[in-house]
């Protein structure tokens, strides 16, 4: 099939969209077969400097950029996107209180729930990167009722990437060997990456690594990881959180590895106890545009009290926005 897809793409002059363009372009998204259409949202204000991005994309010569607009109206954005990375947000700034960044980002994310609600694709997929990701997907979905909640999905790819990576380094062997991990929960410190069932070249992960390491420096320092970055670099994660929501959005719409599952931020469906109707991390595979929550795991009782604090603070910030009337 080489018939262009619409990719629509929010926060495209931010970091993260300085990344990500240049490789959904390139053909890391959907294969390179497949031509893409960029359609890029920003703020009237950073429009110059979008600008200027999508000339750097013109002089690429991507032979699969089909092409490329950039508007500050949503409705105009999302007309016919196939597939929606909402990147865009509102960062937390100083003497903000965390009911201020989620007022801020509902306002935001209301008005995109609804503009993709009435123009994006029948079978448009969005998916959330911008942050609290967790919340403002569930935003987006409340205010998108004509659009089947599934499909609505939020980055905690990001961290499950970190938790592989991190895990392969401890056992000497490559990522690529790694294996059945799964993080849970909201994409926050309170996050569970759960190495209960994670495999490592054909072995179970807690065979190689002692449960110490896993709660006393593994779990941390997955959880830690975005602050280490930001401390190291003077900036958040970027070119990391591109790469993720590729990964993320390429699993999606064209499966993910045999023999494995992925993490992924959806609407639960009440499995593993966590309330249907919240949007948060289960370890799931996907196919074709769609995903299912992987059944059957046993949960540890420490997994259990893991699971249910994350969950917990995805309880308290639907409340907040329940209660600023944003859902
Ligand atoms: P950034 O601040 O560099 O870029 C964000 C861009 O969004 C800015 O250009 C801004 O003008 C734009 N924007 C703001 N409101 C908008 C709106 N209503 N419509 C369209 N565009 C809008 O931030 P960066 O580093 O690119 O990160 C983007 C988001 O991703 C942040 O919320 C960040 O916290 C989040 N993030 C999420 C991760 C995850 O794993 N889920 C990892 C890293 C970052």
């Amino acid at each position: 099939n080489t018939t262009p897809v619409t990719v629509a793409v929010t926060g495209a002059a931010g970091q993260i969209g300085y990344s990500l363009l240049f490789r959904i372009a390139h053909g890391d998204l959907l294969g390179p077969e497949r031509p893409v259409r960029l359609r890029l949202l920003e703020i009237p204000q950073a429009l110059p400097a979008l600008e200027g991005t999508v000339m750097e994309l013109q002089d690429c010569a991507f032979p699969l950029l089909a092409d490329v607009e950039i508007d500050s109206d949503a409705r105009t954005v999302f007309d016919g996107a196939q597939l929606a990375l909402l990147v865009g947000a509102r960062p937390r700034a100083k003497g903000m209180e965390r009911s201020d960044l989620l007022e801020a980002n509902g306002a935001i994310f209301t008005e995109q729930g609804r503009a993709l609600n009435d123009v994006a694709h029948d079978d448009v997929r969005v998916v959330v990167t911008g942050n609290p990701a967790n919340t403002n997907a569930l935003i987006a979905q409340r205010n998108a009722p004509d659009i089947p909640e599934s499909r609505f999905s939020a980055l905690t790819r990001l961290d499950h990437n970190r938790a592989a990576a991190m895990l392969a380094a401890e056992t000497k062997t490559s990522v690529a060997k790694v294996k059945n991990l799964s993080v849970w929960g909201n994409h926050s410190a309170t996050q569970y990456p759960d190495l209960d069932h994670a495999m490592v070249a054909g072995r179970p992960a807690l065979d190689l690594v002692s449960r110490k390491w896993v709660t006393d420096t593994f779990i941390p320092t997955v959880s830690q990881r975005g602050a280490a970055v930001l401390q190291a670099r003077g900036a958040s994660s970027a070119a990391s959180a591109a790469s993720a929501t590729l990964d993320h959005a390429r699993d999606l719409m064209l499966g993910n590895r045999h023999g494995d599952w992925t993490s992924m931020a959806v609407v639960s469906d009440g499995s593993y106890g966590v309330p249907a109707g919240l949007v948060s991390s289960f370890p799931v595979t996907t196919s074709g545009g769609d995903w299912s929550v992987v059944q059957g795991l046993e949960i540890s009782e420490f997994s259990r009290s893991r699971i249910d604090a994350s969950v917990a603070e995805l309880e308290s910030e639907r409340d907040a926005v329940q209660q600023l009337g944003l859902i």
